[in-house]
């Protein structure tokens, strides 16, 4: 069983337009709502892979409850930490002339210290079953900056493996309690060890700085080109073909989703990395975000590359 945690969850609204006039009465001609926040992109890939998938975060007002209910996924249970203020929702205006997208996001409201507190005893229950915890995004406003480091600590004292994705000053506070894996794109590794990284020998370098520094797993997600991975069986790279891309948002998400997967199945590293670079790139292939078909799973699976380039870094 996999724990998801999205603390900033949203209904992301996607409204289908002809051609997208600014100060002007626009018609929507088709609206699609889902339950959005990277945290549920996770839940679904991992829940249509197979797993059973426990989702929590924040849900709040008469929004929380349609969010809640757009959750319909078989294997997904939802364990949400209900508060006071409403949902936010995010707005996806798709303008089908250009085939280009204007979105607005809620600023989303503010969680109080009592609901923090609320949440926390809720996420304790939720880890319970689980073997693999996964956290996700950014947070809501009124929550210490620290917090994930809590969250990152309790998981790993009752024994669960702790999959961390996010960024900026979150995710340089949240490394400090040393997740099992995290999973940085290009941008984010750099903004967090604040370098330049130029070729592949720099970026092993910063992976295995922060493999050194106590987390076990370090992904480094490189979009088109795949990942790297620097972890005790050694140095990995995942590499995927080239594919008719149809949407890639979500991938990063189903990357950590097919990490999650692995690490609860007892898979090995290399059929870890193969089974998270193969759901990811079959993520690129449709157009919803945080989905794939399992045609397209089937076929990556015998198409990725996983390449050890070595044991050790010291060693090259
Ligand atoms: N254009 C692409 N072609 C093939 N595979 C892709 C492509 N883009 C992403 N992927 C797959 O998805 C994985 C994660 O993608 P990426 O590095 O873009 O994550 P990210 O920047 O965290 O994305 P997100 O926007 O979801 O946060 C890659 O390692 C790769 O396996
Ligand atoms: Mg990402």
């Amino acid at each position: 069983m996999i724990t998801t945690v999205t603390l900033n969850t949203a209904i992301d609204k996607l409204y289908i337009i002809d051609s997208l006039l600014p100060y002007e009465v626009m018609r929507v001609n088709n609206v699609n709502n889902t339950a959005g926040g990277k945290g549920l992109n996770v839940s679904r890939v991992a829940a249509l892979a197979g797993e059973q998938v426990i989702s929590t975060g924040f849900a709040g007002g008469y929004n929380g409850q349609l969010f809640e209910s757009l959750i319909t996924e078989p294997n997904i249970t939802t364990a949400f930490t209900h508060i006071q203020g409403e949902t936010r929702c995010c707005i996806n205006v798709r303008d089908t002339a250009a085939n280009r997208s204007t979105e607005f996001l809620e600023p989303g409201c503010s969680i109080s210290k009592l609901e923090l507190e609320q949440f926390t005893k809720d996420y304790i229950k939720s880890i319970q079953d689980s073997s693999v915890v996964t956290i996700s995004g950014s947070m809501p406003k009124g929550i210490p900056v620290d917090f994930y480091k809590t969250l990152i600590t309790i998981a790993k004292d009752c024994g669960k493996y702790v999959i961390l994705d996010t960024s900026g000053q979150t995710l340089k506070e949240a490394i400090k309690a040393k997740p099992t894996m995290i999973k940085p794109n290009t941008d984010e590794i750099r903004q967090l060890l604040d370098i330049n990284i130029d070729s592949l020998e720099q970026l092993i370098d910063a992976a295995q700085h922060l493999h050194d520094s106590g987390i076990a797993i370090v992904v480094v997600s490189l979009g088109k080109k795949g990942a790297l991975v620097v972890c005790e069986e050694g140095i990995y790279e995942g590499i995927t073909p080239d594919i008719p891309v149809v949407n890639t948002v979500g991938c990063g998400d189903s990357m950590v989703a097919g990490f999650a997967v692995g690490l609860s199945r007892g898979y090995t590293m290399e059929e870890t990395i193969r089974f998270a670079v193969a759901i990811s790139t079959a993520n690129a292939l449709t157009m919803e975000t945080g989905s794939f078909r399992q045609k397209d799973l089937d076929w990556l699976l015998t198409q990725v590359e996983v390449r050890k380039l070595t044991d050790r870094k010291k060693a090259i």
